[in-house]
């Protein structure tokens, strides 16, 4: 996977963290669907997921990447135990929120065989993920210095495979498993994500998909 240092965004517009102006190959999709899950409160957390919690919740900016994957490689929680977060979608994959403290947000995300993430980066936020169930295809992308994307590795990675994205890392994430073969990946997003760029392979322009409430924790895959 490939690193780079993390960036910190400030609270200004996506365009203004990409440090360039509103370009005509960007367009921003800003979705406004606005309904959280208030059942995520209720639901029961396992003791080391509500540990791990407990520790980021007293990070007050954004969390180091490097423990954000040292951390997440410390967890034993199985699927079994979090079943009650593992909500799919027939369409697209779902994303469903375990936590959310001052600087991440937590999210289990559930794909049936064949769903897929766009390409895409993570806009100021760095990502630590682990697979809790199935196998995941990540496929890593670089940008010509014209502005198309080409895929330079894709790799499979099982159950306990744990790794961290810095914010603008390119890559796609899928479940091309067999059918009914589920893929469940926990993800801790730092500052918490709200502007996802998306890249096409056929075209030099790209999207920005801006949630500024919640879809992004509640069901939201896009
Ligand atoms: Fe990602």
């Amino acid at each position: 996977m490939p690193r780079s240092k993390p960036t910190i965004p400030p609270p200004t517009s996506a365009a203004d963290r990409l440090g360039q102006e509103e370009s005509p190959l960007v367009t921003t999709r800003r979705h406004e669907h606005s309904a959280v899950d208030s059942g995520a409160q209720a639901r029961t957390l396992p003791a080391d997921l509500v540990a791990l919690f407990a520790e980021l919740d007293q990070f007050t900016e954004a969390i180091p990447v490097d423990v954000l994957e040292e951390k997440i490689g410390k967890l034993t929680f199985r699927l079994s135990d979090v079943e009650d977060y593992a909500i799919f979608d027939d369409q697209k994959y779902r994303r469903n929120l375990l936590h959310e403290g001052p600087s991440y947000h937590a999210l289990l995300l559930c794909w049936q065989s064949g769903q897929r993430s766009p390409i895409h980066d993570h806009r100021g936020s760095a990502c630590g993920v682990r697979v809790v169930a199935g196998s995941v295809l990540e496929t890593v992308f670089q940008m010509t210095p014209n502005g198309h994307l080409y895929p330079t590795i894709s790799q499979e990675v099982g159950v306990d495979f744990v790794c961290a994205n810095y914010d603008m890392d390119i890559h796609q994430i899928s479940n091309l498993q067999a059918d009914g073969e589920p893929l469940v990946t926990l993800h801790i997003y730092s500052p918490p994500l709200h502007v996802m760029g998306t890249y096409s392979l056929t075209s030099k322009n790209h999207e920005e998909f801006a949630d500024p409430v919640h879809s992004f924790c509640d069901g939201a895959g896009i």
